[in-house]
């Protein structure tokens, strides 16, 4: 690790990496403000951290024409889009989840997408009380992607005023509590029968794991564009070998 950035208020600034526990490493922690200074070294730079200080950090690293992973979530649409095109003038990865696991819930969400005639289609999501953002990223990918092959025109995130499920649903719920780091379920509901895909993430250690996969990947790309992690896994190459 060359270098690391926290909020200009973080009471470690100026300490070492391994002096506040994160990791065995002697890189000092800088505040946002020096975020030229602590990329200077780097390959590439990874952002999980806040929409808005994103919003200020990314225009930053790509201007020093630094390659760039990207797992924060909860973007708006005018956020995302302007980041994008930032984003496809350098190297880059934007991924909602980093997880190898999670990629794999994805894939199997697009394999699973076309059956909405036969089954009622429902995500929910949970993760720790702390979260920022909901539904998760992860959930806003899983109907991104039942929404491109299959015709899900109404998303119901509460049933209150809406009881009885109609055509054309899609559920969508999220639970907040304890330390959950983060549970993914896609459940198919039939007439006669129900299927549950699951990811369920141990620790953070799932998406950190991915994270460092997506950056190696990532430096060993020189052409501009906005890449996923179904690039870095293999999983938009039905054809090849997966490489890990
Ligand atoms: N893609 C994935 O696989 C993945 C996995 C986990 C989380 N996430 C996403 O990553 C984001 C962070 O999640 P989290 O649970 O770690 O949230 P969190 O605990 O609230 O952490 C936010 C981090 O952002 C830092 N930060 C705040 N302002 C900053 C600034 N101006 N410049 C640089 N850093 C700043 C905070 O530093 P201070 O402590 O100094 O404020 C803190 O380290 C969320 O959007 C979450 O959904 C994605």
């Amino acid at each position: 690790m060359a270098g690391a950035v926290c909020s200009d208020s973080n009471p470690f600034i100026g300490k070492e990496l391994r002096e506040v526990g994160i990791q065995g490493s002697g890189v000092v922690l800088r505040g946002a403000s020096e975020i030229e200074k602590a990329v200077a070294d780097s390959d590439v730079v990874l952002f999980v951290s806040k929409p808005d200080a994103d919003m200020t950090n990314i225009p930053k690293v790509v201007a020093l024409r630094k390659r760039v992973a990207v797992g924060t979530t909860g973007f708006t649409q005018s956020q995302t889009e302007w980041l994008n095109s930032l984003l496809k003038n350098v190297p880059s990865i934007v991924a909602s989840n980093f997880s190898v696991g999670a990629n794999m819930l994805f894939q199997i969400t697009r394999l699973l997408s076309r059956f909405n005639n036969l089954y009622d289609y429902s995500v929910v999501e949970e993760h720790h009380k702390l979260k920022s953002d909901a539904p998760s990223g992860t959930a806003k990918t899983m109907l991104e992607i039942l929404n491109s092959s299959s015709a899900f025109p109404v998303t119901v995130t509460d049933r209150t005023a809406k009881p009885r499920r109609a055509a054309g649903e899609i559920e969508i719920v999220s639970l907040r509590g304890g330390g959950t780091p983060g549970i993914h379920q896609l459940i198919l509901s039939g007439e006669y029968d129900r299927l549950k895909i699951e990811h369920l993430a141990f620790s953070r250690a799932a998406s950190a794991s991915g994270a460092l996969l997506a950056c190696k990947w990532i430096v060993t790309k020189d052409q501009p564009g906005i890449y996923s992690m179904q690039d870095v896994l293999g999983l938009t190459r039905s054809d090849e070998k997966q490489p890990y």
